[in-house]
């Protein structure tokens, strides 16, 4: 604990703002002075879990998890205290203090040192080599020596030549081993990569983080193509390979290929803005790489089953994430875009890349893949998914456009596409409003103490403005004795309320402020742990004699029992307190 001084404590919560790091997790909508979401901690349909940015707390109605940023990661990483502190300092590109840091900053600065001299020593070889297998492979698939010095492409010979250059240059077993580039065998450590054609993976600092390696023909050992290992300066799902070029590009389009190969045949060929994503399919961090650096994503993936479903994924993944132009390009012949090339050519690949489909073409169009549309089953259930596609569509012009295709495919009208596409939208209108109405009652849910307190409001939504009064007072003492005069115990809903402001009362009166723990003589228990729950949750007061006097007027109301004069104070309160509408 003593690691770490209150003062670094201080800045980091201080640069981690809560309502920030919590995003990360689950979406927040605010209302209110308070942030709600989805209790990230328990499976719920409708928010309970609230954050208040000034106070910088959270916490969850459902579940009762709640606590600062730390907790929350803490909570959510199930981290101890020292690695939620060291997660969020990370986070936030915050330098940790003394040597725990010194022995992670040093060990990355070393890795990407012996990557860099790895991946010139690598290039070197592959220059260096006047004939033989790695030779003959490049010339296979025609990469020219341009292409082969803007990659830094090269050669990992399978002896211990790289092991004893590295070794020469003071780095240690370890650092190869932890980096990736080295293993350990019984007799000490030997290369990773052995006689295979390297790629260097660059991320846009033009660090090089790693490596894929591919052996040489059909007959190497090993799998095809061996990549670097998770380590502390790799991470592969937030890189790419080639981005720090594709970045660059003029262009206002990115490719995202499957392979290295792919990658390297489409620059080589004039389309320098294409990358691939390393091995993995593509992450939600990879998306927004994507979307940050173009206008246009094309997806060149295969055209296998594989490919398809991993396109499929990544047209998922990159509409979740923004609303730019996705296209998917399907390469014909069943090839990847590098064979494509190699045998048509550039141009004929441009042709390719015109015809690239929005992605509503794609996904209907995968839709029919293996429907048979003489069989009446297939026919409705492909309009049926078909309509709820075009039912996300914005424009009525591309719905009519989409639905005459749709209409076409399974042979129906398209205004039987269209009336489709209407009942889906008007379930969901309907489905949302029925949310909508769920929420309004675990509002009124929420303002009931938890169960184990043993109290129950009769009218949540006057016993919550009692709890304001209460709260009110409590935070400015010298408003008490007004209070008091005009509200009694009858105005209550709440008795267990009334007998707590009652108390809280007398205290001021006869201490002149307010202390909540000497209350706990005067109060049953469940009453402290509601003074407790009313303390805690966040109130902010603007105008404390205003909202004094706002509160009593609405207190007093239930006397009259029914006000019929005009405005009604309470739902004003209550719309302002708990439940504002959408941009009031
Ligand atoms: P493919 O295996 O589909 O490439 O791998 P390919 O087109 O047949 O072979 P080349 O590249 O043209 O010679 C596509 C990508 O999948 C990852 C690599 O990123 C590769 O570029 N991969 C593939 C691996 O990481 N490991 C493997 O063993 C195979
Ligand atoms: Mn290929």
């Amino acid at each position: 604990m003593a690691r770490f001084s209150p003062q670094f404590i201080d800045e980091l919560t201080t640069r981690a703002d809560i309502s920030q790091v919590v995003s990360r997790y689950t979406r927040l909508t605010s209302r209110g002075e308070r942030l709600w979401g989805l209790c990230p901690f328990h499976g719920e349909k409708t928010a309970s879990f609230t954050v208040s940015p000034d106070k910088q707390v959270y916490y969850c109605f459902g579940c009762g998890k709640g606590g600062g940023v730390i907790q929350f990661i803490m909570d959510i990483e199930r981290l101890e205290f020292k690695e939620a502190v060291e997660f969020l300092a990370e986070m936030y590109n915050m330098e940790l203090p003394q040597e725990e840091n010194q022995k992670l900053v040093s060990i990355r600065k070393r890795i990407l040192d012996a990557n860099r001299l790895a991946a010139r020593f690598f290039h070197e070889q592959l220059i260096a080599q006047k004939g033989g297998e790695v030779v003959d492979y490049v010339r296979r698939r025609g990469l020219t020596a341009a292409t082969i010095r803007k990659f830094g492409i090269g050669y990992a010979p399978a002896d211990f030549s790289l092991i004893n250059f590295l070794k020469g240059k003071g780095f240690l077993d370890h650092e190869l081993v932890e980096g990736g580039l080295a293993k350990r065998g019984e007799r000490g450590i030997y290369g990773a990569f052995r006689n295979r054609l390297m790629f260097p993976i660059i991320n846009v600092k033009g660090d090089v983080i790693g490596f894929g390696g591919r052996v040489l023909g059909g007959d190497g050992k090993g799998p095809k193509y061996l990549n670097t290992g998770e380590n502390p300066v790799f991470y592969k799902k937030s890189n790419l390979f080639a981005y720090q070029m594709a970045k660059k590009s003029k262009s206002n389009k990115i490719i995202l290929a499957e392979g290295y190969m792919d990658v390297v045949s489409l620059h080589q060929a004039g389309f320098d803005y294409a990358v691939a994503s390393l091995g993995t399919a593509l992450t939600e961090e990879q998306a927004k790489m994507l979307a940050k650096s173009a206008d246009e994503i094309i997806i060149a993936y295969d055209t296998d089953a594989a490919g398809t479903a991993a396109t499929e994924r990544a047209v998922k993944i990159l509409s979740q994430v923004t609303d730019k132009t996705v296209r998917i390009l399907r390469v014909p012949g069943g090839k990847d875009p590098d064979e494509f090339i190699r045998t048509n050519g550039a141009e004929a690949f441009e042709r390719v890349l015109q015809k690239s489909e929005e992605q509503m073409d794609f996904r209907l169009a995968s839709l029919k893949v293996g429907a048979d549309m003489k069989n009446d089953e297939d026919r409705i259930s492909y309009i049926r998914n078909a309509a709820k596609l075009l039912s996300e569509l914005g424009s009525k012009i591309e719905l009519e456009v989409y639905a005459g295709r749709v209409a076409e495919a399974a042979g129906v009208t398209r205004d039987a596409v269209i009336a489709e596409v209407q009942s889906i939208r008007k379930k969901r209108v309907r489905a949302e409003q029925k949310k909508q109405h769920a929420d309004d009652i675990s509002i009124e849910r929420q303002l009931q103490p938890p169960r184990d307190l043993g109290v129950r409001y009769e009218n949540p939504m006057a016993a919550r403005v009692e709890e304001d009064l209460i709260a009110l007072v409590a935070d400015h003492p010298e408003l008490a004795e007004r209070a008091a005069k005009q509200i009694t115990r009858e105005d209550f809903t709440a008795p267990a309320l009334a007998t707590i402001f009652e108390q809280v009362v007398r205290q001021i009166r006869e201490t002149q402020s307010f202390q909540p723990a000497i209350l706990q003589t005067e109060l049953d228990e469940s009453s402290v742990r509601l003074l407790s729950r009313i303390l805690a949750a966040d109130r902010p007061h603007q105008d404390p004699p205003r909202e004094l006097e706002d509160l009593c007027r609405v207190l007093r109301k239930g006397r009259s029992t029914d006000g019929a004069d005009g405005e009604d104070p309470l739902m004003r309160i209550l719309q302002m307190k708990s439940k504002p509408r959408d941009g009031g």
